[in-house]
């Protein structure tokens, strides 16, 4: 195979000849001092759509198990479920890294299990790059030595929801940034590509990114990140929620499915969609000039024994 012409490498239709986002790309970004840009995405539509707009990284976050499945937190999403997402992103994504998030317990066994979990996001579903959340050194290194592309995931973790009792802001204390930083430095010495930061004080984001080589991905970090992400459906008011104090909505998408499906509904109640244009007709037969023609020649019975088939 040639090394510069891989699937996944083509075009997309908008956006010919881009080349593909590495995480070798990324971490150049950070040392020219270029933003990264990043969101999440779940199916091919989307994914499209944020690839085509030029995203730099496309998360498969387990925030799906929220935002698409409707569950309360992130804990119920399994690797299937993770995988059959993964896959739908990776046929839809030209440019953008797409990074699979690893669920809850499917890296909380030992770091062999671990592993072989990420192994499948890799060859089952394409993914380019795994996401584990906290301070998991061991495993993090022993994905880099799998050649397992690594983003690490701390501050607000919210798979530690238990454990922290809500979503809260994380390393506000002294002693709590203190270890923030240390974490995030033994992850990048592990060998993590990247580190999103989540749910932090700026300042402590601020300092992590000065200090490290790898980029930081900040959400609800601040803006002295080396790149942003968000969750799709924040960004566009698909929560139903209200927004946190980080999330900005660029969109109301909401706004726009409602009076779009309720002017739908509205049509096909007054007998308004489909019209003729939007029929199809035997041949030699135009369309209706008119809706009354219309309804004629629906229900006029020389055209149906015309048919044969439906004659009565
Ligand atoms: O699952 C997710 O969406 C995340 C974020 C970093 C946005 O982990």
């Amino acid at each position: 195979m040639s090394l510069t012409n891989f699937p996944g490498s083509g075009a997309s239709p908008s956006s010919p000849q881009l080349p593909k986002v590495t995480m070798p790309a990324l971490a150049e970004m950070k040392r020219q001092g270029k933003p990264i840009s990043a969101l999440t995405a779940y199916d091919y539509a989307t994914s499209r759509l944020v690839d085509e707009a030029g995203i730099d990284l496309i998360l498969v976050g387990d925030s799906l198990a929220m935002v698409v499945l409707g569950h309360d937190n992130t804990l119920a999403v399994t690797v299937d479920e993770m995988l059959h997402h993964t896959r739908a992103v990776r046929r839809a994504v030209r440019r953008a890294l797409v990074v699979a998030d690893m669920p809850f317990g499917s890296y909380h066994g030992t770091v062999a299990e671990g592993v072989a979990n990420a192994v499948r996001f890799i060859k089952e579903a394409g993914a380019e790059a795994v996401k584990v959340e906290g301070p998991r050194i061991d495993l993090v290194r022993a994905l880099s030595e799998a050649e397992i592309p690594v983003v690490a995931h701390l501050g607000l973790t919210p798979q530690s929801v238990l454990r922290m009792g809500g979503y809260r802001v994380q390393a506000r204390s002294l002693e709590a940034a203190r270890q923030l930083r240390a974490d995030a430095h033994a992850l990048a010495e592990s060998g993590a590509g990247l580190l999103v930061l989540e749910g932090v004080p700026r300042e402590v984001a601020a300092q992590i990114t000065a200090e490290l080589t790898i980029p930081t991905i900040g959400i609800g970090a601040g803006p002295d990140c080396d790149g942003q992400i968000l969750v799709f459906h924040d960004l566009l008011n698909l929560t139903f929620a209200p927004a946190a104090k980080f999330v900005r909505r660029y969109a109301d998408a909401s706004g726009l499915i409602r009076t779009a499906v309720e002017q739908y509904r509205e049509d096909v109640e007054h007998r308004a969609f489909p019209s003729d244009a939007e029929s199809y007709h035997l041949p030699g037969r135009k369309a209706a000039p008119s809706y009354s023609e219309e309804v004629d020649a629906v229900v006029n019975r020389d055209a149906l024994q015309d048919l044969g088939e439906f004659g009565a």
